[in-house]
């Protein structure tokens, strides 16, 4: 049901805007007014800015603003209404219902606030429990023997089923409720064959109060203490009207805070993982409870951090799960990271083994980001194995494309390379074949692995250096025009000269380097002119870089043929013997220098793209490594990289 204008308008009143943004984050006054980091995006440095004189926020780094109301339904995920009710609250403002409503719309709506009033009734129901003879003994004393102390059981609600078919049947109604609301919640059944006959669901159980992130209670799950195999350790709460369970994440309502203020969140699996994680003072945590993570639950963190460390079982299932999660929260543009428990602990059971602080210790040099977490899975399996290594790389390329930010899968894609020691273009290529046609390739081939991909993943190279590329490809520039000075009027073929062979082949490449571009140009001109020029015609030159490149050049000619030893003379006489061998191959190297370049400035376009101008750069790519593969075949080299 909405709220009456009246009540809307006296809650704009009070709800002051430092007051309520300074419930989440710490404000700290600079000028006329209060800064922080912005609660809605991650940043280092405070761009969130709030005005007590306009009543407003603004972020200046992601652009949200709006009043007091504004930011309750922003920082809570909630509505207009819900937002009224949740300031009317904080400043005790009488809610006023509005009156105008259709009667159904009054019926539906009431029905849900009725479901949350019994779900509250039942959760402080099997509280109480907790006091009775029977609750001391067996619930009390189990939660006791785990180390939940009284904090943990009042901050989690955790309660209690009377051992009965009707306890809180009974209870309930006498307090007005319904058998019918009653099995709505969830919270009885009704016998077979037997309409109108109801009994408790949750009989003899230690109770888990399950919240939504407001701390509303929405469902329970229930864990027997007894050994009988035959009784299902846990049941949990069925789908109501206002349990979600794909929706909901145990413990975010207790972990909000310290999720935002840690900037990360901690998924485990179960209950008693939640609650061992706060004993060890670990409160950025909730749990997905047993299913596989669903998109809803991913967007619940997201509204308070972009960060998610999974903490999983040492066991195969955990792991597999733990896969399955990290795929989807990258999906969901998380920042991914893991822990590994030693076989055969959960959190839950290595934090109570091993205490708070060793916990603690153990989850911050344990943590790895997901490349490392999956390479370690593997490299468990069959280290040297090619076959493996390529199936790793297949698998870890596979979850990062699925990372939609461009930025962050960049990130990995370097980081991937590093820890694998592959090259970042061989882990592109896997990545846009992997992005480009998942779905093809996951129903109609879903074991297929081209050989093409293994080979091309199997030469394992260090990393480039663009710098000492760079300067490869200068020097290779200068080498063409050294021998461009010092050859140019000799003859390599029955007609052909080497300035004209040199101009034609090198004419459409564009030296690099400003000094060479410069020389290059000068000598197409004077050959334009009608004269074949050498070193002697450029040196009166006054531009001294010039000047100092052309004594180079010709002065190793020189030195070449007279003043070096003989093992240099040796070579010079090759140079100049087999002139055209010499003219071909230095036109080929500095050929294959600029593809090598190329390639480089187009993976660098490639990783910035959209996925629709992916592909056809990818041809461009493979047009330049087939030109670039012939060209080491003519040098008569192996590739080399
Ligand atoms: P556990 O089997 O470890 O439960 O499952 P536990 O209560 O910690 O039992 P012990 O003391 O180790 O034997 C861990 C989590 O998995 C979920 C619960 O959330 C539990 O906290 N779970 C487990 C279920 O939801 N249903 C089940 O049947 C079992
Ligand atoms: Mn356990």
């Amino acid at each position: 049901m909405s709220v009456s204008n009246h009540t809307t308008e006296s809650v704009r009143e009070r709800a002051d805007i430092e007051e309520v943004v300074g419930d989440y984050v710490q404000l700290k006054k600079k000028g006329q007014n209060l800064w922080a980091c912005c609660p809605f995006h991650n940043e280092k440095s405070p761009s969130f800015s709030v005005s007590p004189s306009k009543q407003i926020y603004k972020c200046f780094g992601c652009g949200k603003a709006g009043d007091s109301i504004q930011f309750v339904m922003d920082i809570e995920g909630i509505g207009f209404t819900e937002a009224i009710r949740h300031l009317a609250q904080k400043y005790g403002i009488e809610i006023e219902e509005e009156k105008n409503q259709s009667p159904e719309q009054i019926k539906a709506l009431s029905e849900k606030e009725r479901q949350y009033v019994i779900l509250n009734y039942a959760k402080e129901h099997f509280s109480l429990n907790l006091e009775t003879e029977e609750g001391r003994s067996i619930g009390l004393s189990y939660f006791r023997e785990r180390g939940f102390n009284q904090q943990i059981i009042s901050k989690f609600d955790l309660g209690y089923s009377i051992e009965s078919w009707d306890h809180l049947l009974k209870a309930a109604k006498t307090a007005g409720f319904t058998p019918e609301e009653l099995l709505k919640a969830g919270l009885v059944l009704e016998r077979e064959n037997q309409p109108g006959n109801y009994y408790d669901r949750f009989r003899g159980r230690v109770m888990f109060t399950v919240h939504n992130v407001g701390g509303k209670a929405i469902a329970f799950g229930a864990r027997t203490l007894k050994k009988d195999k035959n009784q299902p350790k846990y049941i949990n709460s069925p789908e109501t009207e206002v349990y979600h369970k794909s929706d909901t994440l145990y413990g975010i309502f207790q972990a909000k805070q310290a999720i935002k203020a840690k900037d990360n969140c901690y998924l485990v699996e179960g209950y008693t993982d939640v609650l061992s994680l706060h004993l060890a003072g670990i409160e950025n945590v909730v749990a997905s409870s047993g299913t596989s993570l669903t998109e809803s639950q991913i967007k619940l963190i997201k509204r308070f951090t972009d960060h998610v460390t999974v903490l999983y079982d040492g066991d195969a299932a955990g792991i597999k799960a733990s896969l399955r999660g990290i795929d989807m929260l990258l999906e969901g543009g998380l920042h991914v990271k893991a822990v590994v428990f030693p076989d055969g602990e959960d959190p839950d059971s290595y934090a109570q083994k091993v205490g708070a602080e060793a916990f603690s210790e153990y989850l911050t040099t344990n943590t790895q980001d997901f490349i490392k977490f999956k390479i370690g899975l593997s490299l468990n399996e069959g280290k040297s194995d090619p076959i493996k290594k390529a199936e790793t790389v297949r698998q870890i390329v596979q979850s990062i494309a699925k990372i939609p930010d461009p930025i962050l899968r960049n990130f990995y894609v370097k980081e991937a390379s590093l820890l694998m020691d592959l090259e970042e273009d061989l882990i592109l290529i896997e990545l846009n074949k992997a992005s480009l046609k998942p779905k093809e390739r996951n129903s109609t081939f879903p074991e297929e692995r081209s050989p093409q991909f293994t080979e091309e993943l199997l030469p394992v190279a260090p990393l480039d250096n663009r710098q000492s590329e760079q300067k490869q490809l200068m020097s290779q520039e200068r080498e063409v025009l050294r021998l461009l000075i010092n050859y140019g009027v000799e003859k390599i073929g029955e007609e052909l000269h080497v300035c004209e062979y040199l101009i034609e082949e090198t004419g459409e490449l564009q030296f690099e380097t400003p000094v060479f571009k410069n020389l290059f140009e000068r000598y197409r001109e004077a050959l334009s002119k009608g004269i074949v020029p050498t070193a002697e015609y450029f040196l009166k030159t006054s531009d001294s870089e010039l000047k100092k490149e052309l004594i180079d050049m010709i002065t190793q000619k020189y030195e070449l043929s007279s003043l070096w030893e003989s093992r240099h003379q040796i070579f010079t006489a090759r140079e100049a013997d087999n002139l055209a061998k010499t003219i071909y191959d230095s036109v080929l190297r500095l050929k294959k220098r600029v593809l090598k370049k190329m390639l480089h400035e187009l993976l660098d376009k490639i990783k910035l793209s959209q996925d629709a101008e992916i592909a056809d750069l990818q041809q461009v790519y493979m047009e330049i490594k087939r030109y670039q593969v012939e060209i080491d075949q003519q040098l008569g080299t192996v590739i080399s990289h």
